[in-house]
């Protein structure tokens, strides 16, 4: 699904969000700022075409890593990235199983990756396991509207417009139909820190975007691992 949309996902990403998308990974990068020093490295699982890694890159010194299971994402990553003058690795591979071994990233962020994987639960595991001690883990994701009246006004824009819109610019309705109804499946933001702290990720918090209609969830990883 994702090798379909490629060439047009930036278009539609910005068009579809009214460029609003630029500003929620802008603010991964803050919540993520202060691991990124110093020559830090930082993973950007599920980079898709690369945005975020390269606002990564943008915001620091840090050693970036973008890593994602689509090739045609990966290697338009790659080609913005170098028409940019910047340098960062991408790497086809599993979220579900990272090819780095415990404990590599000072940061690891996840954007509109989380909810596409076969576990939610597996997913987040593998982030922690390859953050350090001390790392960040951030994740943004769609969320659960939480300012009154928005919500069926984002719900009417998300299961009616957006499908439409999406599926003649992309030549893929399918992609742009799994896109709401994989949001409406997914953990609400309360429950998604709970699965966070479940699975072993210690201050937990999370911050809503645009209402709600996104959330940036960061965790950190405790030394030892429970
Ligand atoms: C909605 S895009 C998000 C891309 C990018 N992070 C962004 O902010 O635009 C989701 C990405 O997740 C990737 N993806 C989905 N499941 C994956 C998995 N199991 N392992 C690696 N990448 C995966 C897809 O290939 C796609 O590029």
């Amino acid at each position: 699904m994702f090798s379909r949309i490629s060439s047009r996902y930036d278009l539609l990403n910005h068009l579809l969000s009214a460029n609003i998308d630029r500003r929620w990974r802008a603010r991964v990068v803050r919540h993520a700022r202060e691991n990124l020093r110093g020559g830090a490295r930082a993973l950007d699982v599920a980079c898709g075409t690369g945005d975020l890694s390269l606002a990564l890159a943008a915001g620091g010194d840090a050693e970036i890593t973008g890593l994602d299971f689509c090739r045609p994402m990966l290697d338009l990553a790659a080609r913005k990235t170098h028409d940019g003058g910047r340098v960062i690795t991408y790497v086809e591979g599993d979220a579900l199983s990272l090819p780095f071994a415990d404990g590599t990233f000072d940061v690891v962020t996840i954007a509109f990756g989380l909810r596409n994987l076969a576990s939610i639960e597996g997913g987040l595991r593998e982030l922690l396991r390859v953050a350090r001690a001390g790392g960040r883990v951030c994740v943004l994701e769609f969320s659960q509207p939480s300012v009154p009246g928005l919500r069926g006004l984002f719900n009417l824009y998300f299961t009616r417009v957006l499908p439409r819109v999406g599926g003649l610019l992309s030549g893929s309705r399918v992609a742009y139909e799994y896109l709401p109804d994989s949001v409406s499946r997914f953990p609400d933001q309360r429950r998604l820190a709970e699965l966070m702290r479940e699975v072993g990720f210690e201050s937990v918090e999370f911050e809503n975007l645009t209402g709600g209609i996104a959330a940036i969830h960061t965790g950190t990883r405790p030394s030892p691992l429970a």
